[in-house]
């Protein structure tokens, strides 16, 4: 089987082309544009035609999908008075309605970002404006069960169809991230853990296989020290949690830091017990002072359908300023996973393996990894020796104890 991963769209409605560049889009907040096109522009949050490309080039593909995943982030990066409920729940109506009248057949799964909010990374533990909102626009995907945890606290889980034993878990990691103040000192915000615990209990006594997917991960930033995007103290949880489980989790997938990454966890032993995917943004937004950004980016996993291994994955971009120069917008192929690195599958012992052979001093592996990171944006980035143990401490290690360990 196969299933596509799209996240963080980030919709900016202001995009237009005009001469003053300080103009084009409210997301690039005053500054000017660098090279505007059709198609966006790096400081600037998608226009619209930008989202229509990756949704038009996975429809005509030729690529057979069980069921889609979206992992948040519709709203654009602005200033909060820039922005309010009703707008915030006007751009996840509009891509809904997007991707559903694009794929009228196709069962998407999707989770909430931080930026699904307004004001934006406050999420709530209880029902709210926007929680009820989603669960009335995602109403032709989720049956009532998902419906209803959704309406009270942002998450749900789903079997993929009546009669498979896959089940996607869709987890409200915003309630963890550390920028949201409403779950401080909460040990349970909204008792996820409790349902997420309950929920992987069931489907381990019905012999179910997981997919985990949400918009913050869990882990370490790879591009910075020792920072989780989470408290430490929820991802200290939901590691123990993920290792209790590791058996009938086969994936976790995520959003948020728009870049492209992997991650192993592994055991208290140092057997690695479960591979995550962290998904590189459709928007291709950078701030004045970053230098690197990402181009556009979705992708396809492929896995095997009677026991729900995953098996390759398979990373299409758009080159932003290639697009923008031809005024089309071409789609292409970056990387497939296994090809690309020569590995097996993407099972935990595969990415382990590969994990290893990055550390190597100068490994071309990881030279290759650190430009896929940036979905090709910038082969000529370099990663210092601080940049790379950073990197490589982020992929093996998700718990504080050997995060600090392998620093
Ligand atoms: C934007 O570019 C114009 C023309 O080059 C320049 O005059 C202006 O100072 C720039 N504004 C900002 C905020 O950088
Ligand atoms: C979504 O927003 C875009 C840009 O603002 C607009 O052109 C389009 O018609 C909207 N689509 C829907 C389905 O609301
Ligand atoms: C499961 O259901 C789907 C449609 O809901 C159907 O296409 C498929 O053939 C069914 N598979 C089995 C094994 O019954
Ligand atoms: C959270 O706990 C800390 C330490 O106990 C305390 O200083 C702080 O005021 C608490 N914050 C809230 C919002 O309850
Ligand atoms: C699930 O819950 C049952 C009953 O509480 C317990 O015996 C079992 O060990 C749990 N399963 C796992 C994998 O922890
Ligand atoms: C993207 O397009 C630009 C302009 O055509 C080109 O210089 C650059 O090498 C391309 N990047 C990739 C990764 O192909
Ligand atoms: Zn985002
Ligand atoms: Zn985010």
């Amino acid at each position: 089987g196969q299933f596509w991963h799209v996240t963080d769209l980030h919709l900016d409605p202001t995009y237009h082309i005009t001469d003053d560049h300080t103009k084009v889009c409210s997301s690039s907040k005053g500054a000017n544009a660098s090279n505007p096109g059709p198609f966006g522009d790096v400081l600037c949050d998608s226009p619209y035609p930008l989202i229509m490309s990756a949704f038009d080039f996975i429809k005509n593909s030729g690529q057979e999908a069980s069921f889609m995943i979206w992992t948040g982030d519709s709203p654009p990066h602005v200033p909060v008075q820039e922005l309010s409920t009703e707008m915030v729940i006007n751009v996840i109506a509009n891509m809904t309605t997007t991707i559903q009248s694009l794929f009228p057949n196709l069962q998407v799964f999707p989770a909430l970002g931080n930026h699904d909010y307004w004001p934006q990374d406050q999420l709530p533990v209880a029902t709210s404006k926007v929680y009820n909102a989603v669960a009335n626009l995602w109403k032709p995907w989720l049956n009532e069960e998902a419906i209803s945890t959704l309406r009270k606290g942002g998450f749900y889980s789903q079997k993929v169809t009546a009669n498979s034993s896959l089940r996607i878990i869709s987890l409200n990691t915003n309630l963890y991230y550390s920028p949201n103040i409403v779950t401080l000192n909460k040990t349970d915000p909204a008792n996820q853990f409790e349902w997420l615990e309950n929920t992987l209990n069931s489907s381990w006594q019905n012999k179910e296989k997981v997919y985990l997917i949400a918009h913050v991960p869990v882990g370490y930033l790879p591009f910075s020290r020792s920072t989780t995007a989470m408290r430490e103290y929820y991802n200290e949880k939901l590691i123990d949690i993920f290792r209790k489980y590791s058996d009938i989790i086969a994936g976790q997938f995520y959003g948020h830091t728009h870049r492209d990454s992997i991650m192993v966890l592994s055991d208290k032993k140092g057997s690695p017990v479960s591979s995550l995917f962290v998904a590189p943004a459709v928007t291709p937004v950078k701030s004045v002072l970053e230098k690197q950004t990402n181009n556009p980016g979705v992708r396809l996993f492929q896995y095997d359908s009677r026991d729900y291994q995953l098996l390759d994955m398979f990373q299409y971009y758009l080159n932003l300023t290639e697009a923008n120069l031809k005024g089309e917008s071409n789609w292409k192929l970056e990387y497939i996973l296994t090809q690309a690195y020569d590995i097996e599958d993407l099972q935990p012992k595969s990415l382990y393996g590969l994990a290893r052979q990055f550390a190597v001093l100068e490994s071309k592996q990881f030279i290759k990894y650190y430009t896929y990171f940036f979905v090709s944006y910038d082969s000529s980035a370099i990663c210092d020796e601080k940049c790379k143990t950073f990197q490589i401490c982020a992929i093996m290690n998700l718990d504080r104890i050997s995060y600090t360990g392998c620093l």
